[in-house]
């Protein structure tokens, strides 16, 4: 994790305008990251998201997920656990329904940055507390990876009756997505206490689609487009393996699509490491107790 948090709170105003990236180091504590899961894979993923990267951003990771489980509790060693009570159904509703309860927590916690991944993402923290860093949490900003290659066109059903459309953009939820907390807060109208899931019940579009058309549509605040986010809907192979670890996330195929991951080499084969987030772990944290030269793959 790269240096930061040099500045108490509250004495970075007066550095306000100054050229981006060079100023405001960003503490890793103020960035809050929820992953969205569900009980199913409370073993599998989430296994492998806590021996990984969500041991490095204990305080900053934030795990939604719709049953309780003791075990998880006792695996997470410091990684807060919410059970948010939604539907485990992959339905529109139960979505939004965590999608609600992330952003209300995040308000609560008085963190700067609300980022969204989900259980099948990998994040590499200094890539994204550099891309942060090159921005101001007070200002207006939603960084993401936009979902297709041209906006998406909805019934406006918010501010008017459903007759006229609106395009706008939103940031793809399977890669993830931050928001700064000053545009969080101004998201409150539509997205706070329950008003998230009224709001995407009125234009009938799912989580990610609505936190886009909040902020485009409704706030007529842009993402800012960024490549830097990686979903399993992508072949991810292509990623040169020489800038994997610039990314901000990362993601792989899962069942349907084994051999969709990042192309990586080292401690571990694919037969070992067949996400490939061990691997990229080991090349982050080479100094991890289950990375060292030599591992005769006891640990796995
Ligand atoms: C879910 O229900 C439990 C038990 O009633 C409660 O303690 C918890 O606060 C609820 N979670 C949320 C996010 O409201």
């Amino acid at each position: 994790i790269p240096a930061g948090g040099l500045l108490p709170q509250g004495e970075e105003g007066g550095l306000k305008g100054l050229g981006r990236g060079s100023r405001d180091p960003l503490n890793p504590k103020d960035v809050f990251i929820a992953v969205k899961t569900t009980k199913k894979y409370h073993r599998s993923r989430l296994e492998l998201l806590l021996q990984t990267w969500g041991s490095q951003a204990k305080e900053q990771t934030y795990i939604f997920t719709d049953g309780e489980d003791s075990e998880l509790r006792k695996r997470a060693g410091g990684v807060n656990i919410i059970n948010t009570n939604c539907s485990a159904a992959h339905t529109r509703q139960a979505l939004c329904c965590k999608m609600s309860v992330e952003y209300d927590k995040f308000i609560e916690s008085q963190k700067k940055w609300f980022c969204h991944v989900d259980d099948d993402n990998y994040v590499i923290l200094p890539s994204l507390l550099r891309l942060l860093s090159s921005y101001h949490p007070s200002q207006d900003v939603y960084l993401g990876r936009p979902s297709l290659d041209h906006p998406i066109e909805a019934a406006e059903r918010v501010k008017s009756d459903g007759s006229v459309s609106v395009k706008f953009w939103f940031a793809t939820g399977g890669a993830g997505f931050c928001i700064s907390r000053g545009l969080a807060l101004k998201m409150s109208p539509w997205a706070s206490l329950g008003n998230f899931i009224s709001t995407a019940e009125k234009i009938r579009l799912p989580d990610d689609c609505t936190i886009g058309y909040i902020i485009e549509a409704l706030l007529e605040v842009r993402l800012a487009h960024t490549y830097l986010f990686h979903s399993h809907l992508e072949n991810l192979q292509k990623l040169p393996t020489d800038t994997v670890l610039d990314q901000v996330t990362l993601s792989y195929g899962g069942f349907e699509n084994r051999r969709n991951v990042v192309a990586v080499g080292g401690p571990f084969s694919l037969a070992e490491d067949p996400s490939r987030f061990k691997t990229i772990h080991c090349l982050l944290y080479p100094d991890t107790d289950w990375c060292l030269a030599g591992n005769p793959g006891g640990h796995f």
